[in-house]
């Protein structure tokens, strides 16, 4: 018999190659194809014989929704959609070190409070660092039951003995390894057959399953991105290193909506819940300093007010400098432009800095506005007003243009004490919105923002603020 040839797997994607190549063609990722055995292969051999017919059944019957399995930390419910659904596997992705571990250890100590079986099985640390991390948590007395393994059939025999678990912590996935599958731990193969054989379990016994998984710097959960494909929810954990709030985000799930976020604060005592963010991002804010705006974000469905800071500087370089942090430097760009061609401000010597205060993102389209009038106080020295909020996308025209959630973005700016909102002049507002306090300041273009700030700066402006004459 000819001996089998290997294949060659991308661990990326888990595209299938018969060679081995430095760049993946299908994803385009470097050096991530690996050899793994031929026989590797999900499921074993094909089934031989004919299948058996099974019955097919309508769309209406009999099942009642099963009751939801709630931690009690409201802000993970809300991200779950009300909490964990019986025989569901999550997938819970974050780069190393954000507290996915600290996250799931306080889940399950708050779930085993309430009675339930739960079990967190570690294949990255020993027992005894699990069990430290609980002391520094002070969560020692909950009866979570606690194992270092990474034998995925051992694992489930485990779970299979005696009361059916409510929940089981695989932390990481990446670490399993199963022997349905012959390739080495961490591959692609094995992550995918070790997930498909949790999944099973999950789904005959009842059990929720939460799957860690490790991402890479680009935000994508490094080998089972095959394994978001068969799971019944993706969440990240994310948040900035430097920083101490940590936000989950859901960006797949089959039992509630994504968009939810829930915000976390690292603190001595683990991950405490943040339910009012906005009071938190706004926290040492130096509302009299020029070159400071208050956007008036969405963070999914929840809004969200975080301070956008610029500093323009004449340059004492050839090319002027342009960084942002928590920005998009095209956008950036673009709104520079625009600045440029329609507000008649000249940058073309200035090193720009953008920064959105909190180690937070502003990704949204609507937060140009905000970006535009800090960048325009700085320039000008010219303070915004403080209890002013900004929001509002600029188009390649001029025109400050409508966005979403407006209304939800108002009632937030209203809850924190701001007054006015300068808004897009086309944006549609109801009664409703109108009611929530704070009052509308409708700009059409980005002429009549840098016309605007002018008239706060009173006159004293630097150079290169004064608006061109736009008769
Ligand atoms: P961990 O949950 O181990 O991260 P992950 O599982 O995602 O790799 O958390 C690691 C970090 O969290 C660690 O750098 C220290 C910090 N931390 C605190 O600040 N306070 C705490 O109470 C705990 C347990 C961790
Ligand atoms: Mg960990």
């Amino acid at each position: 018999m000819a001996k089998s040839r290997s294949t060659f797997i991308c661990q990326n994607c888990g595209a299938v190659s018969n060679r081995w190549q430095g760049r993946c063609d299908a994803c385009g990722d470097w050096n991530s194809i690996v050899e793994e055995a031929p026989a590797s292969g999900v499921g074993g051999p094909a089934r031989s014989g004919r299948g058996k017919p099974f019955e097919l059944e309508g769309l209406a019957g009999e099942t009642r929704p099963a009751p939801r399995m709630v931690t009690g930390i409201a802000e993970f419910d809300r991200v779950t959609g009300g909490g964990f659904v019986p025989g569901s596997v999550i997938l819970l992705g974050g780069e190393p070190g954000i507290g996915k571990s600290t996250l799931l250890i306080q889940a399950c100590a708050a779930l085993a409070r309430r009675g339930e079986r739960v079990v967190y099985i570690s294949g990255e640390e020993a027992v005894a660092q699990v069990r430290l991390r609980a002391m520094r948590l002070e969560l020692t007395k909950a009866p979570v039951e606690l194992a270092a393994a990474t034998q995925v059939e051992d694992i489930l025999a485990t779970c299979s003995a005696g009361k059916r678990p409510a929940l089981i912590i695989i932390d990481s996935i990446q670490t399993m390894h199963t022997d349905a599958a012959e390739s080495a731990p961490g591959t692609v193969t094995q992550v995918r057959a070790s997930a498909q054989a949790l999944l099973r379990f999950a789904k005959t016994s009842g059990a929720s399953i939460i799957l860690v998984g490790h991402v890479t710097k680009d935000g994508q959960v490094a080998g089972p991105r095959v394994v978001e494909h068969m799971v019944d929810a993706v969440l990240s954990f994310e948040g900035d290193g430097a920083h101490h709030f940590r936000m989950l985000r859901a960006s797949k799930n089959r039992f509630g909506a994504t968009g939810e976020i829930g915000v976390f604060e690292m603190t001595g005592l683990g991950l405490a819940e943040v339910t009012n963010p906005s009071a938190l991002f706004l926290a040492g804010r130096d509302a009299a300093a020029p070159g400071a705006a208050v956007f008036a974000g969405m963070e999914g469905q929840r809004p969200m007010l975080v301070e956008i800071q610029a500093l323009v500087a004449p340059t004492s370089l050839g090319t002027p400098r342009r960084a942002v942090v928590g920005f998009d430097q095209n956008r950036l760009s673009m709104i520079i432009a625009v600045l440029e061609a329609h507000g008649g401000l000249k940058l073309g010597m200035h090193d720009i800095y953008l920064n959105v205060a909190g180690g937070l993102r502003a990704d949204e389209p609507a937060a140009d506005l905000a970006a535009a009038a800090a960048l325009v106080s700085s320039l000008s020295g010219a303070t915004l007003p403080a209890e002013r909020v900004w929001f509002g996308e600029i188009g390649l025209s001029g025109a400050v243009r409508p966005v979403i959630h407006a209304g939800a973005r108002l009632k937030e700016a209203g809850k924190l004490g701001f007054r006015s909102a300068s808004l897009p002049q086309t944006q549609q507002l109801n009664d409703e919105d109108a009611g929530a306090g704070v009052a509308p300041r409708l700009l059409a273009d980005v002429g009549g923002l840098v016309a605007e700030i002018a008239r706060m700066s009173g006159g004293g402006r630097r150079d290169g603020a004064a608006p061109k004459d736009r008769s």
